[in-house]
């Protein structure tokens, strides 16, 4: 079964997933639109905590432009959402059926969000860093194997092959939800597209999605069809 990807397009208002399909949202997250009326008191306490003005920006941007982007699938309206966190942090939404499932994640400019409905998902945005000390990274997150790939890479392909690894992993492990405490973390190829995770039944997908910034997507099923859609749906 192929996959059909389609061009970042502009999003309709009201949203469907069919079967065997994910959806991934792109937005800018330095927007000067006012946006915290859209968030709940518990985001807003979040935020506060942020002591980093530019930290605090983009937890509210990026919960905004969440909640407008379910909202468009459920026909709610966005601060009407509300949201359970799993044993590690991930969100989900809670109290209602059959709701789609999401993964949330930002990087520099960039905001993602994923969605997908009966399968899990998961999400990594990077913002490819030309100074980033990135084997001292690698020698603390990878396994021997995936620093294997590392060395065997040319001199120019090694720090776009660290991103690509370090996005594939993170969106996987974000995907199952377990964060660092998940035994089972390592990849088994550096570059093929598909099914590339050691329990077999992960899909993930690597792609730009603007300059300096690589993206995975990790879907727990295969998918046929991957939409990707600029911005959020306008309001009614
Ligand atoms: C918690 C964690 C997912 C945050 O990652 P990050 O790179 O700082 O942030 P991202 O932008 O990718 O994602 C943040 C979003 O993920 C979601 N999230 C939080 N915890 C999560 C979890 N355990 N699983 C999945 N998603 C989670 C949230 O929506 C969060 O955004 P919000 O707080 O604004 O709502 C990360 O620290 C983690 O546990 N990663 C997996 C462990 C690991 O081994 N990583 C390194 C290997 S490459």
């Amino acid at each position: 079964m192929s996959l059909l990807l389609t061009p970042w397009q502009i999003p309709p208002k009201h949203p469907e997933l069919t079967e065997r399909s994910a959806h991934l949202w792109r937005f800018p997250l330095d927007c000067q639109e006012p946006l915290e009326g859209l968030l709940d008191e518990q985001e807003l306490q979040r935020a506060r905590r942020l002591r980093i003005p530019e930290k605090a920006r983009t937890f509210v941007v990026g919960r905004a432009r969440l909640r407008q982007i379910l909202a468009a699938y459920l026909g709610l309206a966005p601060e009407t959402l509300r949201f359970d966190t799993g044993a590690f942090g991930k969100p989900a939404l809670a109290g209602l059926a059959d709701a789609p499932t999401f993964n949330l994640a930002h990087s520099g400019q960039w905001g993602l969000c994923a969605v997908t409905r009966g399968v899990e998902v998961g999400v990594d945005i990077e913002q490819v860093n030309r100074q980033l000390d990135y084997e001292k990274l690698a020698a603390q997150f990878f396994s021997a194997r995936e620093q294997s790939w590392l060395q065997d890479a040319s001199d120019l392909r090694r720090r776009r092959l660290f991103f690509r690894l370090w996005t594939r992993k993170e969106a996987w492990l974000k995907g199952k939800g377990g964060g660092f405490s998940d035994p089972d973390q390592e990849l088994v190829s550096a570059h093929l597209e598909g099914c590339y995770t050691s329990n077999g039944s992960w899909w993930l997908r690597s792609f730009p999605v603007a300059r300096y910034y690589l993206a995975t997507l990790a879907v727990s099923q295969q998918y046929t069809l991957l939409q990707r859609w600029n911005g959020w749906p306008a309001p009614e």
